[in-house]
């Protein structure tokens, strides 16, 4: 058995798109409708932003657990792409492996259930039949069984799932990052903070430890429940839609911050927005961490008028170490300029819907 993708043609739905060389990643307009602008005011600061991961308004990415949209395909192309340049990009300790069962478990259902035009999950005991059409997979094999599969189950399910991953094991009242598969990550690196804490994973991010704010985050996950999942926000910029902005390859990609001009920049200059959601695990008792990006070209995000006037405020006013560590500290002013002809100071409404 592999895990060769079987691809039927591209269709109306799936684009056929690339996230590097010639980046013809771009979204439809119902795509950029369904964006998920993370700024609900028109400022930004670092906060506990938690809330219950539940079904949200039909059509938006908070619909089902794990949102499928229309670069599902060719994001798992771009994966297979990294992971075959990089294996440490998936990496799960031994003592992970119920875990990946639990995590396999929990996205085929959910896929199954949500998508049945898609993806079909049969049981018969602990055999299992899970079919995947965009990807035109058809696989029998035996739940809890690694043998029966071409990778273990953590690399097999997020092989075929939008977003990274990591699974934290709960062990002496803290979460340690013990698996991951992370290919499309705003510049941390799994390799570095596997088998990392809570905190020390966390080190390097400014203003938010003296806030007390990773403090209460960890006391809230070591609580989480089974079947209550939670979810949460969080935002950098990308120049190009480079999904796999690794500190590993920040040769090939930390220079093109340099290519902006007033003439690219609402072309090539991205909102990359992080939504994220917790998951405790049944068996294992770990808790699972999806990370799923969506890329939003300036010049997209601008053709929502309450956007544009927001995002212009947002990064005209951040503090300068948020923009620092994000990384775009050097083209805050080009963008704040860029933005303003989007700006005419109407009041913006309260939430991030397009419409309200
Ligand atoms: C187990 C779950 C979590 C994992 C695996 C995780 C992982 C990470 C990683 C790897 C980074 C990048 C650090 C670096 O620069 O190297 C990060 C950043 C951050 N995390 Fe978490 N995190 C988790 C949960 C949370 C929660 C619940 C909060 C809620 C407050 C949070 C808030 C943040 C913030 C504010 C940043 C900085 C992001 C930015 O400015 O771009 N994290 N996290």
């Amino acid at each position: 058995m592999s895990l060769d993708f079987n691809l039927g043609a591209f269709n109306d739905y799936f684009r056929n798109e690339t996230f590097r060389d010639d980046f013809t990643y771009a979204n439809s307009p119902a795509g950029i409708r369904r964006f998920p602008f993370p700024f609900d005011r028109d400022d930004y600061m670092y906060s506990v932003n938690m809330e219950p991961h539940v079904p949200g308004r039909k059509g938006s990415v908070f619909e089902h657990a794990f949102d499928v949209d229309e670069h599902y395909v060719s994001e798992m192309i771009d994966r297979a792409k990294v992971l075959a340049s990089d294996p440490l990009r998936c990496q799960s300790l031994p003592h992970m492996t119920l875990a990946g069962w639990d995590l396999l478990e929990l996205i085929m259902e959910a896929k199954a259930r949500d998508y049945p035009q898609w993806f079909t999950l049969t049981k018969d005991g602990n055999r299992w039949h899970w079919i995947n059409r965009p990807l035109g997979i058809d696989h029998h094999f035996t739940f809890l069984d690694d043998s029966t599969l071409p990778y273990g189950p953590f690399e097999y399910i997020t092989r075929q799932t939008q977003g990274d991953f990591t699974l934290q094991d709960e062990r002496d009242n803290d979460l340690w990052m013990d698996a991951g598969m992370v290919t499309s990550q705003a510049d941390w690196s799994l390799d570095f903070d596997i088998g990392m804490s809570f905190m020390e994973w966390h080190a390097p991010v400014p203003l938010a430890h003296e806030k007390g704010i990773f403090d209460r985050a960890l006391k809230f996950l070591l609580k989480l429940q089974h079947g209550a999942p939670v979810r949460r926000f969080n935002w950098t910029m990308t120049v190009n839609p480079l999904l796999d902005t690794a500190p590993e390859t920040y040769p090939v990609w930390g220079p093109t911050k340099t290519s902006l001009t007033p003439e690219n920049l609402g072309q090539k200059q991205h909102l990359r927005v992080e939504l994220q959601a917790l998951f405790r695990l049944p068996r294992s008792n770990a808790i699972a961490f999806s990370i799923r990006c969506y890329l939003g070209r300036f010049e997209e995000l601008v053709t929502i008028p309450k956007w544009g006037r927001r995002l212009h405020r947002v990064i005209r006013d951040i503090n300068p170490d948020v923009a620092a560590y994000k990384g775009f500290l050097r083209n805050r002013d080009a963008m704040v300029a860029w933005l303003a002809g989007y700006d005419d100071g109407a009041p913006t409404s309260p939430g991030f819907w397009p419409e309200d």
